[in-house]
This record gives C-alpha cells, structure tokens and sequence, in this order.
C-alpha cells in the first residue's frame, strides 16, 4: 500500500479477534517508528508493553488500590482497552522545562502516528486510548514507570474483527491560505 493509502485507511478499532500478535514484530515496528523527529536528539519516550495475561494482573493490581466507589467505572474503561490482545503504554519522560516538554510530547505524537502507520502496513488495527487515570500516579506506579514520567497514551493493537471506514475529513484545500 502507498504512504497516502496507509494514511487514509488507518482507523480506530474498537474490537478485535483473538488472533496473536507477533511481539517481535510489534518490536520492530517500535524500532522503526523511534526514527520520529525529536528536538535535540532527547528520544523522549519509552514503552510498556501489557499482553495477555499481564492485562489482567494489571487490573487486578489497579483495581486493588482504588477506593471502592470508583472501582466500577475504572474496571469498565479499562476492559474496554484490554479487549485488544495487545495494549502499548507510551511513556515520555516529564522535563523541568515547559517548552521542551511541549517539542517532547510532538515528538511522542510523531512516533505514535509511525507506529500506527507502520501497524496498518503489517494488517494490525489499533485504537490511540488517553482515558484520565493514565496520568494518576497510582496508575503509573502499577505500570511500574517513574514518578517524572506521563503515559502519552495507551495505544490497542490486534487484528480487527471487521473493517471501519475512515471517517470524513475536511478537505485541507478549505484550511489553506495562502500569506499575503
Ligand atoms: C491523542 C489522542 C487521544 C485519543 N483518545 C481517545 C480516547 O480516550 N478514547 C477514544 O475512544 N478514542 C480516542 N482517540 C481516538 C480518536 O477518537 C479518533 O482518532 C478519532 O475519532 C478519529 O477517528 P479515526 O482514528 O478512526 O480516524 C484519541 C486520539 C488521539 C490522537
């Protein structure tokens, strides 16, 4: 498929067969997508991987800790991002600096759309997930990641159980104009 098909055929997926997803490719797709442009060299991001069983473990882990009246909407949320076989955390390490914090998260958002790209070329779906409570640190600490780190946002992959169309976009030629 062309870069302009990979592009207007990647959608989000909700849900998903049980097939496999092979985690060495979805290593080398990652690989590939670190090449994102990224302001001075920081490469500010890092991954989690949460696959099979380890989805459940990390609910568990979570639900745990949280009080008990926010435990049914939060396992809710959560089922519905693990109902991909494969959910990736997409970590950026916080900076003290607001403005290279701001060029970080452009570049986070950079390599996620090569991931999804690339994800598309091998026939996975996928669905960029930013629920709140990623940002909490009793989530991060569950996700076992540091205190001066966010989760970007969690990213479902698999083999999508039907095919979505791509939702209309405006056509640029009505954004453009051209400086006078
Ligand atoms: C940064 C970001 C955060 C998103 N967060 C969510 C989310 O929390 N829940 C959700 O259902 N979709 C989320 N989405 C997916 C968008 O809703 C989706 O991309 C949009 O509706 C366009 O549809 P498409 O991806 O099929 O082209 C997010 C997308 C982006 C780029």
């Amino acid at each position: 498929m062309s870069l302009s098909d990979l592009i207007k055929t990647r959608v989000s997926q909700k849900s998903y067969i049980e097939k496999k997803v092979d985690l060495d490719m979805l290593e080398e797709l990652l690989d590939v997508s670190v090449f994102a442009p990224n302001h001075k060299m920081r490469e500010p991001w890092n991954f989690v991987i949460i696959e099979g069983e380890q989805k459940q473990l990390l609910k568990s882990r979570y639900l745990e800790k949280l009080p008990e009246d926010q435990k049914e909407d939060a396992s809710k949320k959560l089922s519905k991002i693990f109902v991909a076989p494969v959910v990736i955390a997409f970590i950026m390490p916080l900076s003290l600096d607001y403005d290279d914090e701001i060029e970080d998260l452009q570049a986070n958002a950079m390599l996620v759309q090569n991931f999804l790209l690339l994800a598309n070329e091998k026939g996975l779906s996928t669905h960029v997930k930013t629920p709140l409570f990623i940002k909490t640190d009793l989530f991060k600490d569950v996700l076992d990641i540091e205190e001066n780190e966010l989760v970007t946002c969690l990213v479902m992959v698999g083999y999508a159980d039907q095919r979505n169309n791509p939702k209309r976009r405006t056509p640029a030629k009505e954004l453009i104009r051209y400086y006078k």
